[in-house]
């Protein structure tokens, strides 16, 4: 779409049409279709969406500017932080099939309590939990679930640990569309479920774990026409990468040293990586940030991968975490994320339960709070910073993918001290004890109040003194 460039600052580039194409990214051949499975006819690996002409014809200051004033738009395209940054998104046939909740421009907190302990002193976070369904699904939905509309599907579906089957059920309500969600039994988390469930979805709870209902899915869409909005689906991933566009506007186009992203499915770094080399592409930014996964321990596929098959093929493994929406052990999008991770120069780390428990507990101490499976990313950098991977003056951003309130089960063991309860690392338990606040029951009467607070007072100032 070059005749999209600005030529003027401040000026809206021209409508544009759809010009995108499905390029593998195994054989790398280009079409004009895709399988409802988002495969390569050819050889099977995943399509990821190109757009040959844009890459000549945009102004990088114009664009920023025009990217920049639509904030202060009253239009419902510009509202959204996703079609804000609609030249570089596929465009859909007309507004009409939009699918907005108004997602994205998520703000960006400087951590100054772990910015002192750690000693960096430029150390942020991306908050992509305050998105309208609580988390960073949403960004990429919108796109998906407007180009579902605009193919007329009836029905969307996609397997899920918890946000992804929130987020679908939200877009396909107001989308007009139903919605088929297909989680594992006993492994998500009731918030995430109770919000599927008000958004109308069938929900199916299967007894099987994450990649089993995925596989599920993958035979269903063959069967039946119904439109797939897992991550495979190159249209999220292309609404996920406007992550890394108003990021780096935040910064006023300064490249951080590092983002350090969670990575279950790998959609998420997929798209943030494809992000960030389009931005270079276009000389929005002058340089890449290294851009780092985090993975759970007991979910680490892609840390083995890389170590013991030198990023050539999938060493998948059987998943278990706390961090339920990270639970994952076949990640559908892990060639993608290789290729990001060699392109940025970016590292790919595992954290325990121990590790993402206290991270989770240090990031509510910052008044912002995130849920189990973003922290993986505080505990992540704390790990590449004794490795020297990440240096103390160099400046971090952690994507905080989902909301406190996403997991409260989670916080309430942790605040009770259950949390690792029956885990190898029980014995370390007491070291999280400062972190802990747990609900006290009293009497209702103001002596055993001004009791309580005269007993918090005081182990507070034990602590400061210690
Ligand atoms: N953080 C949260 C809060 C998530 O919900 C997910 C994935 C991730 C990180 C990992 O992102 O898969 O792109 O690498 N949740 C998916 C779901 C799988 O079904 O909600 P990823």
């Amino acid at each position: 779409m070059p005749s999209a460039a600005a030529s003027e600052k401040g000026s809206e580039p021209s409508s544009p049409k759809a010009r995108f194409r499905f390029r593998c990214i195994g054989c790398g051949s280009v079409t004009e279709l895709a399988a409802q499975d988002f495969r390569c006819a050819q050889c099977g690996n995943l399509v990821e969406i190109a757009d040959p002409a844009w890459k000549s014809g945009f102004d990088p200051a114009a664009l920023k500017s025009v990217w920049r004033d639509r904030r202060a738009s009253d239009k419902q395209l510009d509202r959204s932080g996703v079609w804000r940054f609609r030249e570089l998104l596929p465009a859909p046939e007309s507004e009409q099939h939009l699918v907005t909740l108004r997602e994205g421009n998520t703000p960006l907190y400087e951590l100054p309590l772990a910015s002192s302990s750690l000693g960096i002193p430029r150390l942020f976070a991306k908050h992509q939990g305050l998105n309208p369904t609580g988390s960073f699904k949403d960004t990429g939905m919108t796109v998906a679930a407007t180009f579902a509309r605009q193919a007329g599907f009836r029905w969307v579906a996609c397997a899920s640990t918890g946000n992804t089957s929130a987020s679908m059920a939200a877009y396909a309500a107001r989308g007009g569309m139903r919605s088929l969600v297909l989680v594992p039994d006993g492994k998500i988390s009731w918030s995430k479920l109770s919000q599927a469930l008000d958004y109308g979805a069938l929900t199916l709870q299967l007894r099987t774990d994450f990649d089993g209902c995925l596989q599920l899915l993958q035979e269903l869409v063959r069967r039946a026409p119904i439109y797939q909005l897992n991550s495979i689906n190159p249209f999220r991933l292309e609404g996920q990468k406007t992550l890394a566009f108003e990021l780096m506007e935040q910064l006023d186009w300064h490249p951080p040293g590092h983002i350090i992203v969670p990575g279950g499915n790998l959609g998420n770094s997929s798209a943030i990586g494809k992000a960030l080399l389009e931005m270079r592409d276009l000389s929005l930014i002058p340089r890449l940030p290294k851009l780092s996964v985090i993975q759970a321990e007991g979910a680490n596929a892609l840390v083995r991968t890389l170590r013991e098959a030198g990023g050539k093929h999938l060493v998948s493994v059987q998943a278990e975490t706390r961090a339920t929406a990270i639970r994952i052990g076949n990640p559908a999008s892990w060639e993608k994320a290789v290729h990001v991770l060699q392109a940025t120069g970016g590292a790919c780390e595992q954290v325990s339960e121990f590790e993402i428990a206290q991270a989770k507990a240090e990031i509510g101490a910052e008044g912002i709070g995130c849920e189990p499976a973003s922290a993986v990313t505080l505990a992540g950098l704390k790990k590449l910073l004794q490795q020297g991977f990440v240096k103390r003056e160099e400046s971090v951003v952690l994507i905080l993918t989902g909301n406190l309130l996403k997991d409260p089960d989670f916080t309430m063991d942790f605040h009770r001290g259950s949390l690792l309860e029956g885990s190898n690392t029980n014995a370390k338990n007491f070291e999280l004890k400062p972190f802990r606040h747990p609900p006290v029951v009293l009497d209702a009467t103001l002596d055993a109040v001004i009791k309580a607070l005269e007993q918090a007072e005081k182990s507070h100032r034990t602590r400061s003194d210690a």
